[in-house]
């Protein structure tokens, strides 16, 4: 038998590219979209479907190209929604109708770890809250995964945050918990080869917990080299330029969110990245020196995380 097809939305981005490798690995078929971004998607061993992800048009073709049952959502306030919700909203709902007029059998969406819980500033994820609202009533059989910050944001070029040798930077110095993006992919594996188990269901993807100083001697560990924790921009500047993210922290430091625990993740995905694991994983600094550096192979770095 063939090995079951996946459809993965957005499929170029820090979460979909990651989410994809995963799937791969666990023996999916994976078909991701791009605009136009198809060598990516080919070098990580995903068949490239040319489409715009937030057009209902596209996804209706993407959809009877691939012939995929299975899709994995994931939508985007910041890029593809140009910082709106309601047309972040009217994406999400374009990919269940889509999916629902398709005859998707398992759909998974990517919200947020306690996305209901967050202050009325933290517009960005006012439109996850929505579309799980919708997805439950849409008679679309689904999963949905929750996950918390990113170790990707460890190493955020694009919002000016590039990793370094020697240092690591975040917007807080507290205690907080990660994820790794690959392991979401994980989970929607597990979600996906188990529906009789996971439809219909929520889970948190939380794979580890610490402060930046913990961050600081992971990376330091992997490295061999001395590490220092610093703030990526002082707390009242975040508070000044970055409302809505700032509040978004003051949730994780002030209320200890988000509620779940790496130990219950852990249960469903035993070996789930720590922050040591991640550093392994992600393999590089930004400017593309190897963070592990073994005698000999300096000339030859390993490949890419993702
Ligand atoms: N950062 C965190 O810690 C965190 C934690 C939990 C959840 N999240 C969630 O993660 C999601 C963000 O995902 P991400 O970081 O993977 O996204 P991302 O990396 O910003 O996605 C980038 C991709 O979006 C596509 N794109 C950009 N502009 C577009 C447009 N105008 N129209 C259509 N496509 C466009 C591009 O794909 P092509 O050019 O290939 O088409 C590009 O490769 C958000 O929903 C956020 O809430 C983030």
């Amino acid at each position: 038998m063939s090995n079951p097809s996946v459809l993965v939305l957005n499929a170029t981005g820090k979460v979909g590219r990651n989410v994809c490798r995963a799937l791969r690995d666990a023996g999916f078929s994976v078909h991701g979209t791009t605009r136009s971004n198809t060598h990516t998607l080919s070098s990580l061993g995903v068949n490239p479907v040319v489409c715009n992800y937030t057009v209902r048009a596209d996804l209706d073709r993407a959809l009877a190209q691939t012939g995929a049952r299975k899709m994995f959502v994931i939508t985007d306030y910041f890029a593809a929604a140009g910082k709106k919700v309601g047309v972040e909203i009217e994406q999400g709902r374009a990919a269940i109708d889509a999916a629902k007029a398709a005859g998707v059998e398992h759909l998974i969406f990517m919200s947020v770890a306690d996305a209901e819980l967050f202050d009325e500033h933290v517009v960005h994820l006012h439109a996850k809250v929505a579309l799980e609202k919708y997805l439950k009533a849409s008679g679309v059989a689904y999963s949905i995964l929750r996950p918390c910050a990113f170790f990707e944001n460890l190493d955020d070029p694009a919002n000016w945050n590039p990793l370094k040798k020697g240092i690591v930077k975040f917007l807080s110095l507290q205690d907080c918990k990660f994820c790794a993006t690959y392991d979401i992919g994980r989970a929607a594996a597990i979600q996906f080869h188990n529906p009789d188990q996971w439809l219909g269901k929520t889970l948190d993807v939380i794979g580890w917990q610490g402060d930046l100083s913990q961050v600081a001697a992971a990376l330091q560990k992997v490295s061999g080299v001395p590490v220092k924790a610093k703030l990526a921009m002082p707390i009242f500047l975040r508070r000044l330029f970055l409302k809505d993210i700032h509040h978004m922290f003051l949730y994780y430091e002030e209320q200890k969110g988000p509620r779940g625990t790496p130990e219950a993740f852990k249960q469903i995905l035993p070996d789930a990245l720590s922050a040591e694991d991640w550093f392994r994983f992600h393999g590089r600094y930004a400017n593309g020196e190897p963070i592990v550096a073994k005698e000999g192979t300096l000339s030859k770095p390993p490949p890419l995380g993702y």
